[in-house]
């Protein structure tokens, strides 16, 4: 009604849109989530939530994480974390696809629900089938006392805070957050180093800083809302990345679409070749996650395929790349981190663009904040 929507006008702040707020919100918000979870003594991260004694946590042999839409690109990069800090064997689906199969459950599997809210039917119906056939599954959750939060064997607060607007920005980095802790947790009674560990607790620590950098260096320089302004008209924007930037990716190209009402597709760059790049061309914007990371030559030599197209690009990345139109640059994390600062410009990139279109940036048409019907 007016008067909720008048209240909530108060909230705002200084703020336009929820959205606004809630990107600005980031460095508080992961603070939240890390608070008291880093233990810089022993390099790991304590998880008091999540209900297990080290034998146990020990046991398990391979991850799968469930959730839908930007939870689920979330636990993308989860399972990435996991692989990569702990050496586990682990994968991302959409809950809502997995709940229509008929899953082989394993007990040396750890089951991971992620859902802002809590209450996302199809995530609440995979974790019960889960559990039917007695699956240990937890839950990385930012409404506490929800749905899920109660169902789940254990778990991670988010501690973000109130997400109001449809679209998930603070809830998306703190999950990507919440899993670092996790896989810093699980990799360190494994074969993760004290030196491994303490880079990225000190990685962690790091991140509210250097998302404040990024906000404070849009507010000076506004070549974000710019990019927004060129990429608004377009039909139709691709997203690329490779790895963990293809994540990314598909988070950047979720954003656009949910608030935008533009199309965005995202693809692993390295199968732009098996198809799309037919698409590309000088109607079809591209816009590249790129970190300065050991694949910088792969996307250097995509980014030429597409330039050669007359392909416009917009990249992401560590620096100013060359045959870009406009770079987005980011600070430098540890490469396992970096996921979370590169999703920061493709968060404003929407927010712009959908601004630009005149949208209902924070009740987008056909959405609602929690999809709890089928
Ligand atoms: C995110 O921008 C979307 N609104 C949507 O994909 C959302 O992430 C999804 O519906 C899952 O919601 P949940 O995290 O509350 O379960």
């Amino acid at each position: 009604s007016t008067v909720d929507w008048d209240v909530a006008g108060a909230e705002r702040g200084d703020h336009d849109h929820f959205l606004a707020k809630e990107i600005a919100e980031q460095p508080r918000a992961i603070e939240r989530t890390l608070s008291g979870r880093l233990e810089e003594r022993f390099s790991t991260a304590h998880l008091g939530g999540l209900n297990m004694d080290v034998r146990e946590a020990r046991a398990f042999r391979r991850v799968t994480i469930l959730g839908c839409g930007s939870a689920w690109f979330a636990g993308e990069l989860g399972a990435q974390l996991i692989e990569d800090l702990a050496r586990m064997p682990a994968h991302a689906e959409p809950a809502s696809e997995f709940r229509y199969r008929n899953p082989v459950v394993e007990p040396d599997t750890l089951y991971v629900a992620v859902s802002q809210s809590g209450e996302t039917v199809d995530t609440l119906a995979a974790v019960q089938e889960l559990q039917r056939k007695g699956a240990r599954v937890i839950g990385i959750v930012n409404v506490v006392g929800s749905t899920i939060a109660r169902q789940v064997d254990g778990g991670i607060y988010l501690h973000a805070g109130p997400e109001m607007s449809v679209a998930s920005t603070k809830s998306f980095t703190s999950t990507v957050v919440a899993f670092a802790l996790l896989a810093l947790h699980l990799g360190r009674m494994r074969d993760l180093s004290p030196s491994d560990g303490g880079r990225i607790v000190a990685g962690l620590a790091a991140l509210p800083g250097q998302i404040e950098q990024i906000l404070d260096d849009e507010k000076r320089t506004g070549v974000i809302a710019a990019a927004a302004a060129e990429l608004a008209p377009s039909e139709s924007v691709l997203y690329i990345g490779r790895r963990h930037g293809w994540a990314v990716a598909k988070e950047g190209a979720q954003k656009l679409k949910e608030i935008s009402y533009c199309h965005a597709e995202a693809y692993a760059a390295a199968e732009l070749k098996h198809g799309p790049l037919a698409l590309v061309g000088p109607e079809l914007p591209t816009v590249a996650v790129v970190p300065d990371d050991d694949l910088a030559e792969k996307n250097t030599s995509t980014l030429a395929e597409i330039r050669a197209r007359r392909g416009p690009v917009v990249a992401v990345g560590h620096r100013e790349i060359p045959g870009a139109g406009r770079t987005l640059v980011v600070p430098r994390s540890e490469p396992e981190l970096d996921p979370v600062l590169l999703s920061i410009p493709l968060q404003l990139l929407a927010y712009h663009a959908a601004v630009a279109l005149d949208r209902d940036v924070d009740r987008p048409r056909n959405l609602a904040k929690s999809v709890t019907v089928e």
